[in-house]
């Protein structure tokens, strides 16, 4: 006999954590729209229209811009490997959790892999990766823009200029700047990006926006041996979203709708007016906590992410209750802290439709319940106090 598993009914949930994000209802509908084939004329009209909605967002006019099938993690491995040859120098800048996933990623491929690590909660600064390019001709530096297991954002600008003086290609992990946070891959010589759809965009996890300069598509050509896996092949990629349509694999069709309906959002909303809003919810967040007494783990206000915010656990506080708590009474998900900050710190993420100010308000007043804060009034004042600002 077969049990009876019931129709599928999750329970409603406010997602406020590290990814993935509360998705507009406009998203969700596109979801369900019926499929078309992955080779259908409309449906590479759509591949098309999501192409060119993808471009503005990187802020490039790259023609190498697509999806690598798969979440961030499909996009860091394309990335990376697409970049180097076994054997290749390569530097790469860890401050947290992603970077050394990188590291991880790369050594995996044959990469000799150069670290340039900077403390958790810090940015890495220019004149270390300046002093790792002195000590080694690398093909790549990469770097993560929006560290999503520390909470910091990382500049760029002085980076990718040391890095265009030493020849090499700058590769950047956007996954949680994306859409929400100005990543301007043209301004800022960004040679390759990649990027996570279930984030800042504001779709479903399952695609990763892919974007390659002219120089990192000529570095690409001109290798020796072909890329050792031939699904994340970006060249192979490219001619299913290039002009040849080529089979790759199967359209990820329905993910597809979603990205391009959360793309038609971004677009409408444009694209400051949504980094503004962005900003403007975590400041009155952090102003809240702040206000509560509670302290974020970035301590310097200029390197703290838009989208993810990091704040300490309090003392005496519980960190698995707490987060428990926040779910079964509130329907809230929130992150734990990672790798270093395991136990030690929230990590909260207002991403995409879910950076609102109702949810800034809802997560403050739930926590003030949870932590029995006495300051909770004054939290929500100065969150409240930061929109008039
Ligand atoms: C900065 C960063 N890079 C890469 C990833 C990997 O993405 P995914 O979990 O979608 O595979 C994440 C996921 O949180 C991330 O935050």
């Amino acid at each position: 006999m077969t049990e009876s598993y019931g129709t599928l009914s999750p329970t409603p949930r406010l997602l406020l954590g590290p990814g993935p994000s509360q998705i507009a209802p406009r998203v969700l509908r596109a979801c369900a729209t019926p499929l078309l084939g992955y080779l259908d004329p409309e449906y590479l009209t759509l591949m098309d229209q999501t192409q060119t909605l993808l471009r503005t967002v990187f802020q490039t006019e790259n023609a190498w811009t697509m999806c690598v099938p798969g979440t961030g993690m499909a996009g860091m491995e394309a990335a990376l490997i697409n970049a180097f040859e076994p054997g290749d120098d390569i530097v790469i800048c860890v401050n947290g959790v992603f970077g050394e996933r990188m590291v991880n990623v790369a050594q995996r491929a044959g990469a000799r892999v150069t670290r340039v690590d900077a403390e958790w909660g810090t940015a890495v600064q220019p004149d270390q990766v300046s002093e790792a390019l002195r000590g080694v001709k690398a093909k790549v530096v990469a770097i993560v823009h929006a560290e999503t297991s520390t909470g910091v954002l990382q500049p760029l600008e002085e980076i990718s200029r040391v890095v265009h003086e030493a020849g090499a290609l700058l590769l950047v992990d956007c996954v949680t700047s994306l859409g929400g946070i100005p990543v301007e891959v043209d301004a800022r010589g960004i040679d390759i990006a990649y990027s996570g759809t279930q984030k800042c965009l504001g779709a479903p996890p399952s695609l990763a926006p892919l974007t390659m300069s002219a120089a990192a598509v000529e570095a690409f050509q001109a290798r020796k041996t072909p890329v050792q896996s031939f699904y994340l092949d970006a060249g192979e990629i490219w001619r299913y979203w290039g002009p040849e349509r080529a089979y790759h694999q199967t359209g990820m069709i329905n993910m597809l709708y979603a990205l391009r309906e959360a793309l038609l959002i971004i677009q409408e909303e444009g694209l400051e007016a949504r980094f503004a809003r962005h900003r403007q919810n975590q400041q009155a967040l952090i102003a809240g906590l702040e206000a509560m007494g509670l302290q974020p783990a970035v301590a310097d206000p200029a390197l703290r992410l838009p989208s993810l915010t990091t704040v300490l656990v309090p003392d005496g506080a519980d960190d698995q209750a707490v987060r428990g708590g926040l779910i079964a009474k509130y329907g809230i998900e929130i992150g734990g802290g990672m790798g270093k900050y395991a136990g030690k710190a929230w990590r909260i993420g207002l991403m995409g439709y879910g950076s609102q100010r109702s949810n800034v308000m809802l997560l403050l007043s739930a926590l003030g319940d949870l932590l029995k804060n006495e300051r909770v009034d004054e939290g929500l004042a100065a969150a409240s106090a930061a929109y008039t600002a």
